[in-house]
């Protein structure tokens, strides 16, 4: 009897070694990097590395720019295409008038107004390159610059470091970023960043992926079908900066706080979608909008830490970028961001949540692209 239970007892002992064993061994296995020389920029080289789950998604990213080149996932049909913008080769990225595809944004993503800003009575001018207005870091913000890349022990994430100057595009504080990226088993990308700073400054960071979830089947996003959990949104002046005011999107074009083709009402707003939403949320990670696209029945949904969300309906696609992917011509409201943020030109509203990094304090802020169908 005793020794019957003794060898039951090793064969559990035996078993559970065995199982946990092989959950490692399958995890480790789970997601595979790629690395590959892509071009150079200032003389380094650029890589792109392509990280692969067990359900076949894949993940592109380069250390310019931190860009997110590609992201592969399934249809309901079990096909597999990339809904990403993008280009065939690096050089695409390099080509004036890139509108950020991919790209990771900073030190301050959206518009500071005239580029101008007071932090503890000294005032600053951050470079301007939008209608006279600073947008997405200037004229060679962080989607401009080499990153050190480092793939993370465990084979699911890639971390950048980038190191900005005191100074830099004008912005005081010799700041120290960092962005993790991740890709989970279950078809999520993750991007964490962080960052410090040794003089008090002002953050916004940013990723500006365009999807079109049809992945290139369709030429424009008229029939996704957006949701966004916010029920007020800062309405902007005609150089696209705040108003300041936070206005109900209740009978307004501006409503998705239930799913709507974002067709329906995108010729009722001046210009198109671009606006930041205030975002229904408590702090921490929450789902804050999702996306769906009947035909291919891909669903995205963006959850984050973040405030505010930049919803742009591509309205400044124009055709005009070559070495497009696949030769696709982005046209006009091809594709849609879905930027997590704090509000634009925070530093000169005083009603909107802070943006101030002071030195001894870490900014965090994280993002989570899930990818599924329905
Ligand atoms: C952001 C801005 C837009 C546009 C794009 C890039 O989303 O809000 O106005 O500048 O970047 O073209």
């Amino acid at each position: 009897m005793k020794k019957n239970l003794v060898a039951n007892l090793m064969n559990v002992v035996f078993l559970s070694i065995f199982l946990f064993a092989c959950s490692l061994g399958t995890s480790k296995q789970a997601i595979s990097i790629v690395q590959q020389n892509v071009g150079t920029y200032e003389g380094k080289s650029v890589t792109e590395y392509t990280l692969t789950n067990a359900a076949g998604m894949q993940v592109g990213i380069i250390n310019y720019g931190g860009i997110l080149t590609k992201i592969i996932t399934q249809a309901k049909d079990g096909s597999y295409g990339d809904v990403l913008t993008g280009y065939e080769k690096f050089d695409g990225y390099l080509q004036k008038g890139n509108p950020y595809f991919g790209a990771l944004i900073g030190r301050y993503a959206n518009r500071l107004a005239k580029g101008t800003y007071t932090i503890e009575g000294i005032e600053y001018k951050a470079a301007l390159n939008n209608n006279g207005q600073s947008l997405h870091g200037g004229l060679k913000g962080f989607d401009k610059v080499l990153w050190e890349a480092t793939v993370l022990p465990g084979d699911s994430s890639i971390q950048l470091i980038y190191l900005s100057k005191d100074g830099e595009e004008g912005y005081p504080g010799n700041l120290k970023v960092e962005v993790v990226y991740t890709l989970t088993a279950n078809n999520a990308i993750k991007i964490q960043y962080t960052a410090s700073t040794d003089k008090t400054t002002v953050i916004n960071l940013t990723n500006h992926a365009y999807f079109n979830l049809s992945a290139g089947k369709s030429p424009t996003i008229y029939d996704h079908i957006l949701q966004i959990k916010a029920s007020k949104f800062t309405p902007v002046d005609t150089v696209l900066i705040p108003t300041g005011a936070l206005v109900d999107v209740k009978g307004t074009p501006m409503d998705f706080t239930s799913p709507k083709k974002i067709g329906l009402d995108l010729d009722k707003v001046v210009g198109g979608y671009d606006h930041n939403w205030v975002l229904n949320k408590a702090d921490g990670l929450q789902e804050i909008a999702n996306v769906y696209e009947p035909n291919s029945g891909r669903y995205l949904t963006v959850a984050t830490t973040e405030p505010g969300l930049q919803f742009y309906s591509g309205n400044f696609l124009d055709g005009t970028l070559t070495g497009t992917k696949k030769g696709i011509v982005y046209n006009k409201h091809y594709a849609l961001t879905l930027e997590t943020q704090h509000f634009p030109d925070s530093p000169n509203q005083h009603g909107f949540p802070s943006t101030i990094l002071k030195p001894g304090e870490t900014y965090h802020q994280t993002t989570v692209y899930s990818f599924s169908t329905k």
